[in-house]
């Protein structure tokens, strides 16, 4: 029977929660990841319950169609991420990010599997309408901006998916993931939240950019890939594109206050908020979009889907596993309440 699924990035952040939401309901899963910012420990219990990780580009491990037997799904999540990454390296960003969906969307089609396609909230730009609509016009900066390559390369991804879905009858689903954030998120790539959980719970300052009055939304990953799956699962979500994030949106210096307020509830005091001009971190002419927000009434339309976790739940999971010595990978996190997580020492 065809039950596996595949998934590229399945070492990183969402990929490790996906797989684990997918190993725990029974399926068996594939991990095809080049460890460029995943991480094995992200993914080691589940490899210790058998799961494979097949180490590689995502073009590359998947031009090999031995790699689809018994496989119905692809769940593509393998891309450079990050703002910080983006900045630093825009050309390689943009050849992991173009070639490696062309090879993946190709591959799927000739092997007759269905696949989903991780886009970004990136896509919207700087369209200045709240709250963003999948079918609103996209508004991009100048090309010598190199923060908007991100957002290009993810929306030619999905002209990808979606022209393949048109004319090949390939199964796509294209979803634009917002901040999402939980455990095993690192703030190495620029990331807000668990760059933030970390230094409050080191008792350091919090370093908010720009004046801190820019909003976004903040989904937890466990909401997150239960959307993914749930789309997957729904057919009539092929050939469609859908905002994936949560619906309540918070400046960034309320967001320092808050993590601070829990770190401090929690016993870590200390720090403090410090602002930043965007220049001495990114450099001149960096621009960010001012807010971000999603409509979600076609996902919920689709599948019904509503966030169960609070920002608030989310921070305090996250401290909570700062507190205890590092990040926690919660045994039953993917299909857990607040209340009920229990913890796992992680394997190196
Ligand atoms: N985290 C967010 O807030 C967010 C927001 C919008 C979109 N997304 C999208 O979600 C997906 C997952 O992001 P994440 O936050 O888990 O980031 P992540 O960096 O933790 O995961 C990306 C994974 O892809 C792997 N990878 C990179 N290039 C690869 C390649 N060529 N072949 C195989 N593996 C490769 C990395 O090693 C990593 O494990 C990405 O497509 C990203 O663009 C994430």
């Amino acid at each position: 029977m065809n039950d596996t699924a595949i998934i590229t990035g399945g070492a990183g952040f969402i990929g490790s929660h996906l797989a684990r939401r997918l190993h725990d309901s029974g399926r068996e899963v594939v991990l095809v990841d080049n460890l460029a910012t995943g991480r094995l420990e992200n993914v080691q219990p589940l490899l210790d319950r058998g799961v494979r990780l097949i180490e590689g580009t995502a073009a590359e491990v998947l031009s090999d169609s031995a790699v689809f037997d018994g496989v119905s799904e692809v769940y593509h999540l393998a891309a450079a991420v990050g703002v910080k990454l983006i900045v630093d390296d825009p050309a390689g960003m943009i050849a992991t990010n173009i070639d490696d969906t062309i090879a993946v969307l190709r591959a799927c089609a000739a092997a007759g599997a269905a696949v989903l396609v991780t886009s970004s909230s990136e896509v919207y730009g700087k369209c200045p309408v709240l709250p963003l609509r999948e079918d609103m016009d996209l508004v991009f900066g100048p090309t010598t901006a190199s923060r908007w390559s991100y957002g290009l390369t993810k929306a030619l991804d999905e002209h990808l998916a979606i022209d393949l879905a048109r004319r090949d009858g390939l199964k796509a689903v294209v979803v634009r993931l917002f901040n999402t954030i939980g455990p095993r998120q690192v703030g190495r790539y620029g990331m807000v939240v668990p760059r933030f959980v970390s230094r409050a719970c080191a008792g350091q300052d919090l370093d908010v950019y720009g004046d801190g009055e820019q909003t976004r939304a903040f989904c937890d990953v466990r909401d997150v890939v239960r959307a993914l799956t749930d789309l997957m699962a729904c057919g009539d979500a092929f050939g469609r594109v859908f905002n994936v994030g949560h619906d309540r949106r918070i400046t960034i210096r309320r967001l320092a206050e808050l993590v601070l307020e829990r770190a401090a509830a929690a016993g870590r005091t200390g720090g403090a908020i410090r602002t930043l001009p965007y220049e001495a971190v990114y450099g001149e002419g960096f621009e960010d979009p001012p807010h971000r927000l999603p409509d979600v009434s076609r996902l919920r339309e689709a599948i019904g889907w509503t966030p169960a976790f609070s920002l608030e739940q989310t921070i305090d999971t996250l401290i909570a596993d700062e507190c205890s010595g590092g990040t926690l990978v919660p045994d039953n996190d993917a299909a857990s309440t607040p209340g009920e997580r229990v913890k796992e020492s992680e394997k190196a």
